[in-house]
C-alpha cells in the first residue's frame, strides 16, 4: 500500500488535519490537492497548535516532502504568513514544494468574492471570502495566473496587463468598485515571486520518482465531499473537487496508483456557510455540541451548524469516493449526551427515501428519520483500544460502520495525536 488519499466525507472540518498529521509520520510525500486557504486544518502536536490553511499537514513530519499540488489555488501572501509562522515555531519548511501549475489568488479574486456575495444578498453561498470561487472560475476560463509565472517577470507583466484591464471593466461597470493598479499588483506579485521561487517546481516528475521507489504518498484533501461542485449541495458548494478522484487531478498522478481511500467523518455533522443540512439541530443539543466541541471555523471563526450523523449523506460520500477505510473523529464530544440519534433515511413528500437527493429544493424538504440510542455518558478521551470503549460507544461506532458499509481504521477521542484508537492498521 503506497498511495492513500484522505478525504473529508461530510461538509468539511471533519478533523482531516489530525488524521493527516498522524499518517504523515509514516509517509515520505504528502500532497495537498484541492481548495485554497479556505481550508483550515487544525493540528496539535509537540510543536504547538496550528491552523494550517495551505501548507500540507505533513510539514511536521521530518523528512516528508510536502507538495502544494496543481489543484490548489494559492494566496501567496497567506502562504508566506504561514511559512513565517511555522519557522517561528521551529518547524522547518525546507521540504516544501509548490507545483508550478498551481493557480494564484489575485487581489481581484478577493474583491470579487466579497462583492458577489453582497450582490447575492439572501442567495449568498456563505463563502469564506478568500477569493476561491473567482480563482477557480478564472482557471477554467483560461484567465488564471500560475505559480510558475511568478518566475518570469516579463511573462507575469504581460499576462497581468491583459487580465487587469479586463477585471477593471468588471469591477467598475458591474460592481461600481474602484480600479486596480497594474503597477501595484505587479510589484506586489514580483515580491511574492522572489520569496516563493525556491519552492516552485514541476511536481509530476517528483511524484513519479517517489512512486517508482515505492515510497508512501499521502494525498491530503481539503473541504468535504458534500461541498463538491458536482455532488455536493450545489450551488452551496466550494469550487474544486474534494473527492478522492480530485486527488489524482489535483496532485498529478493516475487513478491506478491509488491504493486506498480513507474517508474522515465526524461522528455527528457540522456545516459552515449556507445550504441545506437535513439533520441540523436548532435546539439545546446543537448548542451543547457546538460549545463542547468548540465548533467554530478555523478560517473564519464562524459558528458551525451542528446536527446528528446523516447516513444517507454518508452513503453518497461512500459511493462517490469508494472508501476503503474510515477515520471517525470527535467521539468524545458525544460523551456527555444522554441520548443519541442517527439519521438513517429521510421523509420526502410523504415517501421514505434512503438516498441524498441532488436537488437543494428537495433536500430542504427532507425530514430526517432517526434511530435513537442511549448515550454512554462517560469519558472516552483516555481510551486507546476499541474494546475498552463503553459498550454503547462500541455499538454506536459499529452502527456507523454498518450504515456507511466500510470498516473503521481510526477513532479519534481528542485533539492530541495520542488520543487515537487504531482499530485496524492503515499503513
Ligand atoms: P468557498 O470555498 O470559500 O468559496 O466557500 C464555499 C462554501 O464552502 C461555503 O459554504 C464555505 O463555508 C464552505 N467551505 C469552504 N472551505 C471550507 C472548509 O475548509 N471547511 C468547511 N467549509 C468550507
Amino acid at each position: 500500500m503506497s498511495v492513500i488519499v484522505v478525504v473529508g466525507a461530510q461538509w468539511g472540518d471533519e478533523g482531516k488535519g489530525k488524521v493527516v498529521d498522524l499518517l504523515a509520520e509514516r509517509a515520505q510525500v504528502v500532497v495537498r490537492f484541492s481548495g485554497g486557504d479556505n481550508a483550515g486544518h487544525t493540528v496539535i502536536n509537540p510543536y504547538g497548535k496550528f491552523g494550517l490553511h495551505l501548507v500540507p499537514s505533513g510539514i511536521f513530519s521530518a523528512g516528508a516532502t510536502c507538495i502544494i499540488g496543481n489543484g490548489v489555488v494559492i494566496n501567496p501572501s497567506k502562504l508566506i504568513e504561514e511559512l513565517d509562522e511555522l519557522n517561528k515555531c521551529g518547524v522547518s519548511v525546507d521540504q516544501l514544494i509548490i507545483s508550478d501549475r498551481a493557480h494564484l489568488i489575485m487581489p481581484y479574486h478577493l474583491l470579487l468574492d466579497g462583492l458577489e456575495e453582497e450582490r447575492r444578498a439572501g442567495e449568498a453561498v456563505g463563502t469564506t471570502r478568500r477569493g476561491i470561487g473567482p480563482a477557480f472560475a478564472d482557471k477554467v476560463a483560461r484567465l488564471g495566473i500560475r505559480a510558475g509565472e511568478l518566475l518570469d517577470k516579463k511573462v507575469l507583466r504581460k499576462r497581468l496587463h491583459f487580465i487587469i484591464d479586463y477585471k477593471n471593466i468588471i469591477l467598475s461597470k458591474v460592481y461600481e468598485a474602484s480600479l486596480l493598479s497594474l503597477d501595484e499588483v505587479y510589484t506586489q506579485y514580483c515580491h511574492y515571486g522572489e520569496r516563493l521561487a525556491p519552492y516552485i517546481k514541476e511536481t509530476t516528475v517528483i511524484l513519479a520518482e517517489a512512486l517508482s521507489r515505492d515510497q508512501r504518498i499521502l494525498l491530503e484533501g481539503a473541504q468535504g465531499t458534500l461541498l463538491d461542485p458536482d455532488f455536493g449541495t450545489y450551488p452551496y458548494t466550494t469550487s474544486s473537487s474534494p473527492l478522492a478522484g480530485g486527488g489524482c487531478l489535483g496532485a498529478g498522478i493516475g487513478p491506478t496508483n491509488i491504493d486506498s481511500v480513507m474517508g474522515v467523518f465526524k461522528v455527528y455533522c457540522t456545516r459552515v456557510g449556507n445550504g441545506p443540512m437535513p439533520t441540523e439541530l436548532h435546539d439545546k443539543t446543537g448548542n451543547l455540541i457546538r460549545e463542547q466541541a468548540h465548533e467554530y471555523g478555523t478560517t473564519t471563526g464562524r459558528p458551525r451548524r451542528c446536527g446528528w450523523f446523516d447516513a444517507p449523506a454518508a452513503r453518497l460520500s461512500q459511493r462517490i469516493n469508494g472508501f476503503t477505510g474510515l477515520a471517525l473523529t470527535r467521539l468524545d464530544v458525544l460523551d456527555i449526551l444522554p441520548n443519541l440519534k442517527i439519521c438513517t433515511a429521510y421523509k420526502l413528500d410523504g415517501k421514505t427515501i434512503d438516498n441524498f437527493p441532488s436537488s437543494v429544493a428537495e433536500l430542504e424538504r427532507c425530514q430526517p428519520v432517526y434511530e435513537e440510542m442511549d448515550g454512554w455518558q462517560t469519558s472516552t478521551t483516555h481510551i486507546k483500544k476499541f474494546d475498552r470503549l463503553p459498550p454503547k460507544a462500541q455499538q454506536y461506532i459499529t452502527r456507523l460502520e454498518e450504515l456507511i458499509a466500510c470498516p473503521v481504521n481510526l477513532i479519534s477521542v481528542g485533539s492530541a495525536r495520542e488520543q487515537t484508537i487504531e482499530v485496524r492498521p492503515v499503513w
